[in-house]
């Protein structure tokens, strides 16, 4: 199957960090379907050489393991091109046009790695000129919007050039193998399922935690925030994955209907519900690992009294038969302990203790990074023989699945499966236009709460787990983050 991939935004921040290198990786794993053109454009004049060496220096800051050699870079940069492009120019896109005609690919990919202010131009000259026929898709980058009318805005300007299906929104999140996996446990094995539900589950808590601040973005996310970075879409998407009905079928559509209505049954937040369940905090300097580190407002084009939040933490419920009741809480940040993504899906304890030692119940961790794997906690006894007649005493011990092992094949990145999904037309992990509205709807009276609250975010020491008011809004409901157990 031949293809064309247009990377529109060619030189951009995601272009250099992700697309490129995931292509490679799927290039070097004999992934990427035979007979395909990679396109990077852009605004400056450079030839494709030009544009090769310049991909050929960035690979110089990728892990040395995803570096290619030179004989591989040779090869696969036979696959990259580029274009110079004014994005406000029509003849520039019936030049693209012209270009993607002549070759007559099976499938052409436009993906919008721009600022997306831009989309809602990009996709209406791409439908003037006609390149929107049924073999084109166009791949739509995050942010998709600021709130609600904002994403509405642009998904109508897209709706006018391409149908749903050709219309590919991308959450990275939803192509990590271990997202895949929560869905593979859930419905290819029927084990789980009796006890997904509200009689056996305590509580479930959804944690994205990065090490790292805000680093070279800082004008972005001071526009942007954690809650629209993070929460309205990667742990958002989680959550349907855990909380959705088993689907009637495999297919994209089935599979969004469910999550749409997970999203739909989401506690709404009203003003006061935003000041008791959601806590919204801002790093402040400290050190990590003995180095300084500084605070968010002294991060680079960070306003010096910026009240963006770099963590949020929230309690929700799911307002349906399966979970009425049982708590999610979210919780993500920037400059936090660890690198750690996780979901744990914390099991009531037994009815009746006959065991000393029960306190603890049982729990399922869905690792997502920094390895992606699968921990059972349960609860055992040592063993060893007692002529007491105490009760015998329980101990935590789990059973450890790292999907790194059990598959010893190379695992394939998030992005390299997403772009692979793109080219073969595959759009499970891909999210529809009103998934993504109805996130943006029930995050709205948060933004709004926010706006009309001058306390501002509450502060937090890089290196913690966020400002202490996030324990204790789980603590609240006599539970604890998974760390604080
Ligand atoms: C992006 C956010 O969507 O996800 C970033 O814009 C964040 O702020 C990143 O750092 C985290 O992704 P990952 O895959 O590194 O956990």
């Amino acid at each position: 199957m031949s293809f064309d991939l247009v990377f529109f935004g060619g030189t951009g921040d995601l272009a250099w960090r992700k697309l490129v290198p995931a292509l490679f990786q799927a290039w070097r794993h004999g992934k990427l379907p035979d007979g395909g053109r990679i396109l990077a454009v852009a605004r400056d004049e450079r030839s494709d050489d030009e544009y090769r060496s310049l991909i050929c220096e960035r690979f110089g800051n990728v892990e040395s393991a995803k570096r290619p050699t030179d004989d591989e870079f040779a090869r696969f940069a036979a696959l990259l091109h580029y274009r110079r492009m004014d994005l406000s120019l029509p003849e520039h896109y019936a030049g693209l046009k012209h270009w993607v005609d002549e070759r007559g690919a099976d499938t052409v990919v436009l993906f919008l790695a721009t600022s997306p202010h831009l989309f809602p131009q990009i996709c209406a000259q791409l439908g003037a000129v006609g390149l929107n026929g049924a073999n084109v898709r166009v791949v739509l980058e995050k942010p998709l919007g600021h709130d609600l009318a904002s994403a509405q805005q642009i998904n109508r300007v897209v709706a006018a050039s391409f149908s749903e299906s050709q219309a590919l929104r991308i959450d990275h999140y939803l192509g990590k193998p271990a997202v895949q996996n929560l869905a593979a446990l859930r419905f290819g094995n029927a084990l789980f399922e009796p006890l997904w539900r509200r009689e056996s589950i305590a509580n479930i808590q959804i944690t994205i935690a990065e090490r790292l601040g805000v680093g070279t973005r800082g004008d972005f996310y001071d526009r942007t925030g954690a809650l629209r970075d993070m929460v309205q879409n990667h742990a958002l998407q989680l959550l349907t994955m855990i909380a959705m009905e088993p689907p009637a079928a495999g297919d994209a559509d089935s599979i969004r209907d469910e999550k749409l209505k997970v999203l739909r049954s989401l506690k709404p937040f009203t003003p006061d519900s935003v000041g008791r369940d959601v806590v919204r905090g801002q790093y402040r300097a400290g050190t990590i690992d003995g180095q300084p580190v500084p605070g968010y407002v002294d991060e680079v084009k960070v306003p010096p009294d910026s009240h963006c939040e770099t963590f949020v933490a929230l309690r929700t419920e799911v307002q349906n038969w399966r979970w009425a009741g049982v708590p999610f809480y979210l919780r993500t940040g920037k400059r936090l302990a660890a690198r750690d993504a996780q979901i744990v899906v914390n099991f009531r304890p037994v009815p009746h203790p006959i065991f000393a030692g029960t306190a603890r119940a049982n729990k399922l961790v869905i690792k997502l990074q920094p390895e992606d794997g699968l921990e059972l906690h349960l609860l055992a006894v040592k063993g060893g023989s007692s002529a007491s007649s105490t009760p015998e005493h329980l101990s935590p011990v789990s059973l450890d699945l790292d999907f790194d092992k059990a598959f010893l094949s190379e695992r394939v990145g998030a992005y390299e499966r997403l772009l692979l999904d793109a080219i073969a037309g595959r759009l499970n992990l891909f999210v529809r236009s009103d998934e993504q509205e109805q996130a943006w709807r029930w995050v709205e009276p948060v933004l709004e709460a926010w706006r009309n609250d001058s306390t501002g975010p509450r502060p937090y020491a890089v290196g913690t787990w966020g400002p202490p008011a996030s324990s204790a809004l789980i603590a609240r409901d006599g539970f604890a983050w998974a760390e604080e157990e």
